[in-house]
């Protein structure tokens, strides 16, 4: 995937900024072509000549100064350069930048292009093992992966400083691979599309302090989203109350109930070519939420809730004469294929995912899951357990070949 790819390659200060030599030379001869883009810190550690003379270009240092090599504007040269990539590859990636890049800062030429580049970003984080496993380090990556940017794993062993543990600069044919795994995801084989993705739980409110939901985390259809824009599509989510953050190139509609689901939906759908509801939306709601708190009292020992039908988004968009393509989830406990079948036809689906809350790696919160793929044309897919990420790609897929 490397040939001919643009790749700019950030490089910050750490003791590992003299790897990312090697990694240079190492993805020339992948057949890249390379910019690279030093923060001032790195500079003390390995000169800008030095990238220079192995990449056979000028390199990018200071903000204020233009690149004679690729003749840029200074006005415009970190846009032209955040346009120039396929992608960007940050190695090593120092717990600075890192934090400035969860906070959105810009204050140097890499975090400038870092932000205003579309591509698919890749971050090595590099530093002592003290530091890698701060509780701030890893909300910052926790933060910036569920964005979409791609983490590769820190490798485990000795520090310049003499500690042990994680954090060391993977090796560089472990770097490569990895680039070119995300390049693989990222051919924009969605471009153009429009996709619809629902996500998260729905709460459905008793009076204003309390609700029925469920544990839906959003993880799934986050990472439907992400994977989803990642491959060029123009993605909408719309997200039910989770904790997540919002990922790249992604416009999310926040909602809460059930019905603000549905109407948020139907009003949408019209206007994309594929809806993927991941959403596990509430069946049931309260049929008169009470407007003040429902105050415990002596003799209420017992407190009866009457609860109607919810709207049932996908049999609704189901029945329309023209429809987009649509994509179900079912989460069963038992009896699964059949229900899940059952739910394709009388909703007129195009595909359905069941999952199993009784297969270990699947369902709320978990990282993983184990999904069977149920197509229309009756073809049953039974998929292994794997990060909600790759089922995610897995699903675009087939929505790919269906749309
Ligand atoms: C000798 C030395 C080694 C360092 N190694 C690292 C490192 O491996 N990882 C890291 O995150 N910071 C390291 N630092 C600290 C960074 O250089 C410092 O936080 C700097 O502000 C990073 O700036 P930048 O993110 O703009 O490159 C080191 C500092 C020194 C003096």
């Amino acid at each position: 995937m490397l040939r001919g790819k643009h790749i700019v390659l950030g490089v910050t200060g750490g003791i590992a900024a003299y790897k990312a030599c090697y990694l240079l030379r190492e993805l020339q001869r992948e057949g890249a072509e390379v910019r690279v883009i030093m923060t001032e810190a790195a500079t003390k550690f390995v000169t800008p000549l030095t990238f220079s003379a192995l990449s056979g270009k000028n390199v990018y240092t200071d903000l204020w100064t233009t690149n004679q090599a690729t003749d840029s504007n200074i006005g415009t040269q970190h846009i032209e350069v955040a346009n120039w990539a396929d992608a960007l590859l940050i190695a090593p990636a120092s717990a600075n930048t890192i934090a400035k890049l969860q906070a959105g800062l810009s204050d140097n030429l890499l975090t400038i292009v870092t932000l205003a580049t579309k591509r698919p970003v890749i971050l090595a984080p590099t530093m002592d093992a003290d530091m890698y496993l701060n509780p701030v380090m890893q909300q910052n990556l926790t933060k910036l992966r569920e964005r979409g940017y791609f983490v590769i794993p820190a490798a485990e062993g000795e520090h310049a400083s003499g500690l042990e543990g994680p954090g060391r600069l993977p090796e560089i044919d472990v770097i490569i691979r990895f680039v070119d795994g995300v390049l693989e995801k990222a051919h924009l084989d969605l471009k153009k599309k429009k996709i619809l993705v629902t996500a998260g739980p729905t709460h459905e409110a008793i009076d204003p302090v309390r609700f029925i939901g469920n544990r839906s985390s959003g993880k799934m259809g986050f990472a439907l989203a992400t994977a989803a824009a990642q491959r060029g599509a123009e993605v909408t989510l719309i997200a039910g109350p989770v904790s997540l953050e919002t990922p790249r190139h992604v416009r999310r509609i926040d909602v809460e109930s059930a019905e603000e689901m549905a109407r948020a939906v139907i009003d949408e759908s019209s206007r994309v070519d594929a809806v993927i509801m991941a959403a596990a939306v509430a069946d049931f709601t309260p049929e008169k939420p009470v407007s003040s708190k429902i105050k415990k009292t002596k003799d209420s020992s017992r407190l009866s809730l009457y609860l109607k039908h919810t709207t049932d988004i996908l049999a609704a968009l189901g029945k329309k004469k023209r429809r987009p393509l649509l994509v179900g989830f079912a989460l069963e406990t038992e009896n699964g294929r059949a229900h899940a079948e059952t739910k394709l036809t009388s909703k007129n689906l195009d595909l359905i995912v069941l999952n199993s809350l009784r297969d270990e790696g699947a369902g709320f919160g978990s990282d993983t899951n184990v999904v069977t793929l149920i197509h229309q044309n009756g073809n049953v897919e039974k998929l292994k357990k794997m990060a909600k990420y790759d089922v995610a790609h897995a699903i675009l897929d087939r929505v790919k070949n269906l749309l």
